[in-house]
């Protein structure tokens, strides 16, 4: 099979979809790699790297999407991209359709085979081309709080970790999830006393078990938040309720019960943000302030450090794109029931019933396809 990466046009966007050991991997495989050039100098992979490790650098990228079977990307395509996409090629990336009506419009019309990351799911119902990112943003988390607590950028002139005879910073994690328990890891790691809240005793328990010492869990309700408002440095939001909007749970009013330079940090701003007052922000201006209250509010975290991410990417994606390569996509999808719950859109028909009912559009079972 020919495999194209096509470099990432979309703003703020650094990362590759293949580094270039996986290059290596697919050429032991029997395939060929056709990069665009300069598709990984974002993530400090330069043209020649890829040619050591068996890839042919294309210069223009109509060339690489015409010739390519599959394709990899790690962002949706956009609009200056939906023409070279073409009937019957495997595009492998993130989508997120249910986000875009205009691009489930445009992958329908070109009748390519679309596998999204983010519904690629395990038995236990987790999601595992996503938590490599929530990896990401939850260890950038703290180190972006310790950043914005310094007061050159409004924060309270707090050090994280305190020294001998002075405090430390106090934290809080609102959501022991993934990012949760990335973001808290960091910042006790940094020395700063930290709690995280969550509403699942399971795992309020399993955290206790494994976290260090200055690291405590509590029960996560309004009033326990409140309580904790006014002795805190830095709350990290990190809550997922699966499908639904991030509940608000730092309303504007609790706003008053914070010190001047508090920082609030908003992973979930992806799914609209779990404060109130939270809105999207970008790495070039990623903070504002209300009632001297400092907001970071990056919806793409992991763009900050793409060579990070694509490395953390790429380690969970190849092995399906591997198997992708060696079989088809019809022989991977049947033998690997992970890997099924991935396909969203083929032959113009969307057979991922979550996105034809975003926009009320009709859905085909995924039988009917393969
Ligand atoms: N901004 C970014 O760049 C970025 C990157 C990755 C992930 N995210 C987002 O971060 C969020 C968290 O992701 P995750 O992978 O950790 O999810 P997760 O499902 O692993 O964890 C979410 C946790 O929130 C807890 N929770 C639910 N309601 C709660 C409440 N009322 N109080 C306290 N805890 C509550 C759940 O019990 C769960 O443990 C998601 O919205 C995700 O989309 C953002």
């Amino acid at each position: 099979m020919i495999i194209g990466v096509p470099k990432e046009i979309k703003t703020h966007e650094s990362r590759v979809s293949i580094q270039p050991g996986g290059v290596l991997q697919l050429k032991r495989n029997g395939h060929e790699v056709l990069v665009e050039k300069g598709a990984g100098v974002g993530s400090g992979f330069t043209d020649e790297m890829y040619i050591e490790r068996g890839a042919t650098i294309i210069d223009d990228v109509k060339e690489v999407w015409s010739k390519a079977d599959m394709i990899m990307k790690v962002k949706e395509p956009i609009e200056v991209e939906y023409p070279l996409m073409k009937e019957g090629q495997i595009i492998f990336t993130y989508f997120h359709f249910a986000a875009s009506q205009e691009l489930t419009e445009a992958v329908m019309k070109s009748k390519c085979i679309a596998i999204a990351y983010e519904t690629v799911e395990k038995a236990d119902r987790s999601l595992p081309l996503l938590v490599p990112m929530s990896e990401v943003a939850g260890r950038m988390a703290a180190q972006e709080g310790a950043k914005y607590l310094e007061k050159a950028t409004g924060g309270r002139g707090v050090l994280m970790g305190g020294i001998p005879g002075v405090p430390a910073a106090n934290v809080i994690v609102l959501g022991g999830g993934i990012v949760g328990v990335n973001a808290a890891k960091i910042a006790a790691g940094m020395g700063a006393n930290t709690t995280i809240l969550d509403i699942n005793i399971p795992r309020l328990r399993y955290l206790d078990d494994v976290m260090p010492k200055n690291v405590r869990t509590l029960y996560s309700t309004e009033g326990t938040i409140r309580n904790l408002l006014p002795t805190t440095d830095l709350i990290i939001g990190a809550v997922l309720i699966p499908g639904a909007k991030a509940p608000s749970l730092i309303r504007r009013d609790m706003l008053k019960e914070m010190r001047p330079g508090t920082v609030m940090v908003d992973v979930a701003i992806d799914q609209g943000g779990c404060f109130e007052t939270s809105k999207a922000t970008t790495h070039n201006d990623p903070i504002y302030i209300i009632d001297d209250v400092v907001h970071y509010c990056v919806a793409n975290m992991p763009g900050a450090v793409p060579y990070t991410s694509t490395l953390g990417l790429t380690n969970v994606t190849m092995p399906y794109a591997v198997q992708i390569a060696n079989k088809g996509w019809k022989k991977a999808l049947a033998d690997d029931a992970e890997l099924k719950k991935g396909l969203n859109i083929a032959n113009g028909k969307i057979v991922y019933k979550d996105v034809a009912s975003a926009f009320d559009m009709e859905y085909t079972p995924i039988e009917e396809v393969m």
